[in-house]
């Protein structure tokens, strides 16, 4: 089917996903998440032990979707099967950071959930999942917390700002849309919570979407574990809601406790 003959994204229906989706969407994720450095580059050793990525991000989308874990809201995108045009299809996927909610409800002192690092704590630790190499692993959380603080949390308050933590459209289905409609949903979701801004730590495919959604770029970080040849680069973006920006609170200290918690890269 051609990309004309295919249906617009008016027919896409966003909805939010619930347990019955996660073996979809860790389909999705594992055609489409190879494709960013940032997963290669933490999960080095994925091609001895796929079944363990497998495993933990089985896990990870379970407790994205559970209740327990209402820091997130994650978003399906279900639209036509290429195959079969009568058959709906998760095509793509987003994961929310909506702890606001809860930091507006229980103030500065809340803590943020870790859905990855329970995952993985569960799971028996970061030597339980063999596809990781936990150097660059520990790099990316670290650069990560320290970014998150200086770009967003410092900026924008803990509870002023909406989160991108993961979007994924499944490989055969890209270009046609779905992206751009999960985050939109998220825009809009921000402007009516009257939230200052949607941020997001990218890579190099994301970072051409969230442009072309009129975000702007705010930084690029390298990152290098110690004693590491590769490397792999990071973009901090936003996207300001000027007409609903409200500033942070100033009492609040959103101190980078929180580094090791949003994990946008730890996939
Ligand atoms: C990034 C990603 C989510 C985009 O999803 P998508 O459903 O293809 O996005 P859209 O169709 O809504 O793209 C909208 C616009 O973004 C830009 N864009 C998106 N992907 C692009 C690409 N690969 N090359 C150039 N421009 C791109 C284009 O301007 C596009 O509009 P156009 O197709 O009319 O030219 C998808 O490529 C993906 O899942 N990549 C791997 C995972 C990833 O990098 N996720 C982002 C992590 S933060």
């Amino acid at each position: 089917m051609s990309h004309t003959s295919y249906p617009s994204p008016a027919e896409v229906a966003i909805r939010p996903a619930t347990f019955a989706d996660v073996e979809d969407l860790v389909e999705v994720f594992k055609i489409t998440a190879p494709l960013e450095e940032s997963f290669r580059y933490r999960n080095q050793y994925v091609q001895q032990y796929p079944e363990d990525l497998i495993k933990y991000e089985t896990l990870v989308h379970h407790l994205f979707i559970s209740p327990k874990y209402s820091d997130f809201d994650v978003m399906v995108a279900e639209a036509p099967s290429i195959e079969d045009v009568t058959v709906p299809k998760v095509v793509a996927y987003a994961v929310w950071d909506v702890s606001y909610r809860n930091k507006r409800q229980w103030g500065s002192e809340y803590k943020s959930q870790n859905a990855k690092g329970d995952a993985m704590a569960q799971l028996g630790g970061v030597s339980a999942c063999r596809h990781v190499n936990p150097i660059r692993r520990a790099a990316m959380l670290e650069a990560d917390g320290e970014g998150s603080k200086r770009h967003f949390e410092d900026v924008y308050g803990g509870d002023g700002h909406l989160e991108l933590v993961r979007l994924k459209t499944h490989r055969d289905y890209m270009r046609r849309g779905f992206g751009s409609a999960l985050v939109t949903w998220g825009i809009n979701l921000a402007k009516e919570q009257h939230l200052a801004a949607v941020s997001v730590v990218s890579g190099q495919m994301g970072k051409l979407l969230y442009a072309h959604l009129g975000f702007k770029h705010l930084e690029q970080v390298m990152i290098r574990a110690p004693g590491d040849t590769e490397t792999f680069t990071d973009h901090y973006m936003v996207l300001e809601l000027q007409d609903h920006k409200q500033p942070p609170q100033k009492n609040q200290s959103w101190q980078n406790e929180r580094c090791g918690r949003r994990l946008v890269w730890d996939i």
